[in-house]
């Protein structure tokens, strides 16, 4: 079906407002987009949604909608009538489903391991293969804390290891780590969505016998040969006494999440129990590493 994409800028303030406004007059979908490419997580469910400063607010329409109508509408009810910035795309009359699977390609992460969408054949099949799609809960591999991780855990060797996943959103780390060889993974999220997918596409890949999935209010205590937590800066630093407890002496943690900037602060906060190797950098993100030696 064609569609048209009516472009809309706002920013903090308004973008919610004007995506109701852009709902009420008749878009069947509403995105927000960021003008600037500031790199910014989905919000967790409950949690307040963090616009940016300059968003894009993008209403999709059925072509046949009178869009002079709608623009007419918002003119009417936009607080600066005459100067309303939008622009109005046609969008071509694409199958956006197979468009956006043909988007999504098997991705290899170091020496053997590879994260594959379900509906693509595994380029090598004697490699390591994490089968997984593309949904509601964070972490595909594309982006690139999580990609970092996954190098990560693919250059040890997880023979027989416990190993923690901390904020284990899809479950892909738990995964790479399960079909790395490890004995066990335990995954601690959140979200209890997460968990939910986690579980899921663990059952997608035969491992779920091995994966234990816990939100933080039940987690176990344990210590693990392996802990990797893909979380943001923040919590990183408020629980760096929390996730270094499930680490083991000599045992090996990973941290992501960080932006280049914040990089060199958790470095010293856990450097206070670990011997820390250099600082990794993918695009503008950054991976710590260390082994617990203090
Ligand atoms: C950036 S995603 C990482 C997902 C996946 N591990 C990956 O590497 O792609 C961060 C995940 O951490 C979870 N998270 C955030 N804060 C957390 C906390 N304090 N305790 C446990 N999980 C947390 C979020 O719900 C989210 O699923």
């Amino acid at each position: 079906m064609p569609w048209i994409q009516l472009r809309l800028a706002a920013n903090e303030e308004t973008a919610e407002k004007y995506s109701d406004w852009l709902m009420a007059c008749g878009s069947q979908a509403v995105t927000f987009i960021d003008a600037q490419d500031t790199p910014i997580y989905e919000p967790l469910p409950g949690d307040e949604v963090v616009y940016w400063n300059n968003t894009v607010v993008m209403g999709l329409f059925d072509a046949s909608h009178d869009m002079d109508k709608a623009i007419a509408y918002l003119k009417s009810i936009h607080p600066d009538k005459d100067g309303m910035k939008y622009k109005l795309e046609q969008l071509e009359d694409k199958d956006w489903e197979r468009e956006w699977m043909d988007n999504f390609h098997p991705m290899k992460f170091g020496e053997r391991l590879w994260v594959c969408p379900s509906w693509r054949d595994v380029p090598d099949a004697d490699a390591v293969n994490v089968m997984l799609d593309p949904g509601l809960a964070f972490g595909t591999g594309t982006h690139p804390t999580t990609a970092l991780c996954l190098t990560w855990l693919d250059s040890l060797d997880l023979t027989d290891k416990v190993v923690v996943d901390f904020g284990c959103g899809s479950g892909i780390l738990s995964l790479a780590a399960l079909k790395l060889g490890a004995k066990k993974v335990i995954g601690i999220d959140i979200d209890p969505q997460a968990l939910q997918a986690s579980l899921a596409n663990a059952q997608r890949n035969g491992v779920e016998d091995r994966l234990e999935l816990f939100l933080p209010k039940d987690q176990p205590t344990l210590q693990a040969d392996v802990v990797v937590a893909n979380i943001l800066a923040g919590p990183l630093r408020e629980l760096a006494p929390v996730i270094m407890n499930y680490v083991a002496q000599n045992g090996l943690v990973a941290l992501s999440g960080i932006l280049e900037e914040q990089g060199s602060e958790l470095q010293g906060i856990y450097g206070q129990w670990c011997t820390m190797d250099p600082i990794t950098v993918q695009e503008e993100w950054v991976r710590l590493s260390g082994v617990r030696n203090k």
